[in-house]
């Protein structure tokens, strides 16, 4: 069932729970993560980033896929299909395309503008009935080979955005997206707190969730963290898995070249990987 991301988001922050979001590649990914989500009986989240959107020939073809697979798969778990950092043209694009949520990342402009054209989406989101979660403080990560450390965001500037009307608010407290750095100095429990304390009840979400340790997981969602965004892990997985499959010459046994063989045990890896997440989010049975 495809839906927005509120209420989940909101149950799960009542239950003490994350609902995972899952970054989507293609068709293989979209349906191990929905089967998985299935089979676990847990609430999930499709992530797509532009690039990942373009890669699949837009988020048309993107939102299509998906609402065709929630139906032939029959899928009754909650769905939400999300655009992850988004620009501002890009969210009406998924706006028009048929996501159920967009994320807005406006953190790259003046606090002013970014509150103008977030106040801007809440109005378009809660007309489609549709989730919208928004962005303070920069998430790091690797660009050309340099790894950002990860900012700590204001509480005070996030207490004025989630009072914009934002369904779910990414807060930056020294997460970065892809693999951490081996002097990664951990999560900012201390913004956590001061952030999750301003905003209340507002639903936090924990980018850059590959590689973090279990315990500042369970840390995080104790206090405040609702959504927890995991995208380089299923990849890794996925390459470790086809490279022993092709390192052990299977692609050359009988018809192990066909796609449908070369590609099984990289699926299989992404679902015991999303499996996993979802036990440890607390997520399971919680559809
Ligand atoms: P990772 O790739 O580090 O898991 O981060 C995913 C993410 O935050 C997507 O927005």
């Amino acid at each position: 069932m495809l839906v927005s991301a509120k209420e989940m988001l909101i149950k799960a922050k009542e239950g003490h729970y994350a609902v995972g979001q899952f970054n989507i590649n293609n068709l293989e990914w979209t349906k191990a993560i929905l089967q998985t989500a299935q089979e676990m009986n847990s609430p999930v989240i499709l992530g797509v980033s532009e690039g990942a959107g373009k890669y699949m020939c837009g988020f048309k073809t993107v939102a299509d896929m998906v609402k065709a697979m929630i139906d032939e798969l029959k899928i009754t778990v909650p769905v939400a299909l999300h655009l992850d950092h988004g620009t501002y043209e890009a969210c009406y694009k998924c706006i028009d395309a048929g996501f159920s949520s967009i994320m807005f990342d406006g953190s790259h402009y003046p606090i002013e503008e970014n509150v103008a054209k977030t106040k801007e989406l809440v109005k378009v989101c809660e007309e489609k009935g549709m989730s919208l979660e928004a962005e303070v403080g920069s998430i790091g990560g690797e660009e050309d080979g340099v790894v950002g450390m990860g900012e700590c965001a204001d509480p005070n500037e996030c207490k004025m955005i989630a009072d914009l009307g934002v369904n779910m608010l990414a807060a930056g407290i020294g997460n970065i997206h892809g693999k951490y750095p081996a002097n990664w100095p951990g999560l900012s429990f201390e913004t956590l707190a001061a952030v999750s304390e301003k905003v209340g009840k507002m639903p936090l979400v924990l980018h850059g969730g590959t590689g973090i340790p279990a315990d500042m997981i369970q840390k995080a969602i104790s206090l405040g963290v609702s959504k927890i965004n995991v995208n380089t892990e299923c990849q890794l997985a996925f390459a470790a898995a086809t490279r022993s499959y092709v390192e052990a010459g299977k692609d050359l046994e009988g018809k192990g070249f066909d796609p449908r063989k070369l590609l099984a045990p990289g699926v299989e890896a992404i679902k015991a990987t999303v499996r996993e997440k979802m036990e440890l989010f607390g997520s399971v049975n919680k559809a």
